[in-house]
């Protein structure tokens, strides 16, 4: 079986020593780097664009896993692929023709992400979860990192796990927002592949040993 990837969120990175902490990354034992989009209208918060993540993409040796959390994805879909992204993930309420927008980010060579927000159920993604190759289940409410991680995600997460099952999909399934090794574990005993972690890795003391005490408890 496939190990439990763990993509430590850049969110949170120093961005003064942003090399520094890429490079962090390619050197632990994580698996992506996760990259988080924010426009300030689809979430309150604006993060950061196109120049930061190509100086990210010139040092990062992982994949880059990219979060949308935009309006309107289709605009740069085709930028993100120049960039070097390999998993694109846009989100469900902001795709009023997800088909089409998965379509399109597979035609530019990527993997198709869609992330759904705390409140939306994961049964609308019923009739698409065949198409989609990563499912992004918000734990927090998309916008900033450091938020206290949703329980609700567990019944949401145990529901999705029998819909990609009976679909007989192989698609993955992340979870993004609030985790560390309090919740680790558990998550991914209930089917998590992906776990996204922002603060938990770039506030502790140690990043690198941070990683690892994650890969300790989901990959024993
Ligand atoms: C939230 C972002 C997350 C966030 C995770 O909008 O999508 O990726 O950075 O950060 P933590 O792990 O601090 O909750
Ligand atoms: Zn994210």
């Amino acid at each position: 079986m496939d190990p439990v990837k763990i993509a430590p969120s850049l969110l949170a990175a120093d961005f003064g020593n942003l090399q520094r902490d890429v490079e962090m990354v390619n050197n632990s034992g994580a698996h992506w780097h996760h990259l988080d989009i924010m426009d300030g209208l689809f979430v309150p918060n604006i993060s950061y664009g196109m120049p930061v993540i190509k100086a990210i993409a010139q040092h990062a040796t992982k994949p880059l896993d990219v979060h949308l959390m935009i309006v309107d994805p289709d605009r740069y879909i085709t930028t993100f692929a120049d960039l070097g992204a390999d998993i694109l993930t846009v989100h469900y309420e902001a795709c009023p023709h997800l088909h089409r927008t998965l379509q399109k980010i597979k035609n530019a060579g990527m993997k198709a992400g869609v992330a759904i927000n705390p409140h939306t159920p994961v049964n609308v993604l019923e009739s698409i979860i065949q198409d989609v190759d990563l499912v992004c289940l918000m734990s927090v409410n998309p916008g900033y990192g450091g938020q206290k991680f949703i329980p609700h995600t567990l019944v949401k997460l145990r529901q999705l796990k029998s819909l990609i099952s009976e679909a007989n999909s192989k698609t993955l399934i992340e979870i993004d927002g609030g985790v560390g090794t309090g919740n680790a574990s558990e998550l991914a005993k209930a089917g998590a592949d992906v776990l996204v972690a922002g603060s938990f890795v770039f506030r502790s003391d140690n990043p690198v040993e941070a990683i690892a005490a994650l890969n300790t408890l989901v990959n024993p």
